[in-house]
């Protein structure tokens, strides 16, 4: 038994889809959310700068005592993945392998989507992972940068958005894919506007859930769960503001949100130092 929590990070608020599956999967675990607001968005940097970052955080999580770390981020997953487990001494778990399985089980004629943010197309993981399961697996990338500042608008369900989805959507259907990989954690808030959008037989594909029972597995095969009788706690870091992640926190999360701690840059970089 390990009452250690577990730790989880994102740029933002987007991270609590998974973190939202992480609760529901594991009620008995604590968890430490940390959001990177100060420096969102991480989709429009260069990789090396969100590689950074992600050390960073890694690291500072690390320094918090956490038994596992979720990137609940696929541009930090995108960016950093390798270099975070080979650094850090706690198991890491990301979110682009469970959808890229995922996608490769779900596809039919063999032709798959990906919409995610610029540095997530930039890094290609997602095409390494596909293809290390089935090379013959064509995949179509589409960034799509204007989403997570709709997403996070006051009008997430608006026309501007949906005028985006069908935008970004279309190459996606000229190629025929079966099955998109919504390969960013904001998207699944907008799940049906692009399952409207390419039709009930494109299977749509996001990790929360399958990331949250990768945690539970890894948890339990390294003999480090905490007692399945308590109840666990969760808390939130921000390195923005507190008020403005509760605010924005509960859409994403869809749970309480309590207390929310401000948690400086300079405190980040201190711990990767
Ligand atoms: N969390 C990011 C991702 O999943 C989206 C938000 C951002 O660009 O920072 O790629």
């Amino acid at each position: 038994m390990d009452g250690r929590a577990v730790g989880v990070f994102d740029s933002g608020v987007g991270g609590l889809t998974v973190l939202h599956e992480c609760l529901v999967t594991l009620p008995h675990e604590d968890f430490v959310y940390l959001g990177d607001h100060a420096r969102l968005p991480y989709g429009p940097r260069p990789l090396a700068q969100v590689r950074g970052f992600a050390r960073e955080i890694g690291s500072f999580l690390e320094a918090q005592d956490v038994k596992l770390i979720v990137v609940a981020c696929n541009s930090a997953t995108s960016a950093a993945m390798p270099q975070l487990q080979s650094e850090l001494s706690v198991p890491v778990i990301g979110v682009i392998a469970p959808e890229a399985r995922a996608a490769v089980q779900a596809t039919r004629n063999r032709r798959v989507g990906l919409l995610a943010t610029q540095a997530t197309v930039d890094a290609g993981r997602y095409g390494d992972l596909v293809h290390a399961l089935d090379a013959g697996v064509e995949l179509h990338s589409v960034a799509c940068p204007r989403l997570v500042p709709l997403i996070e608008s006051d009008d997430p369900y608006g026309d501007a958005t949906e005028e985006a989805v069908r935008e970004y959507a279309a190459p996606l259907k000229d190629a025929g894919v079966d099955t998109v990989i919504l390969g960013c954690t904001h998207y699944p808030l907008i799940r049906p506007l692009f399952q409207r959008v390419f039709g009930r037989d494109v299977t749509l594909v996001f990790s929360a859930e399958e990331t949250a029972r990768e945690v539970s597995d890894t948890l339990a095969r390294k003999r480090i769960e905490n007692d399945a009788a308590r109840t666990g706690v969760y808390r939130f870091l921000t390195t923005g503001d507190p008020a403005a992640f509760r605010e924005m926190g509960r859409r994403f999360l869809q749970l309480p949100i309590a207390d929310v701690e401000h948690v400086a840059v300079s405190r980040l970089e201190g711990a990767a130092a």
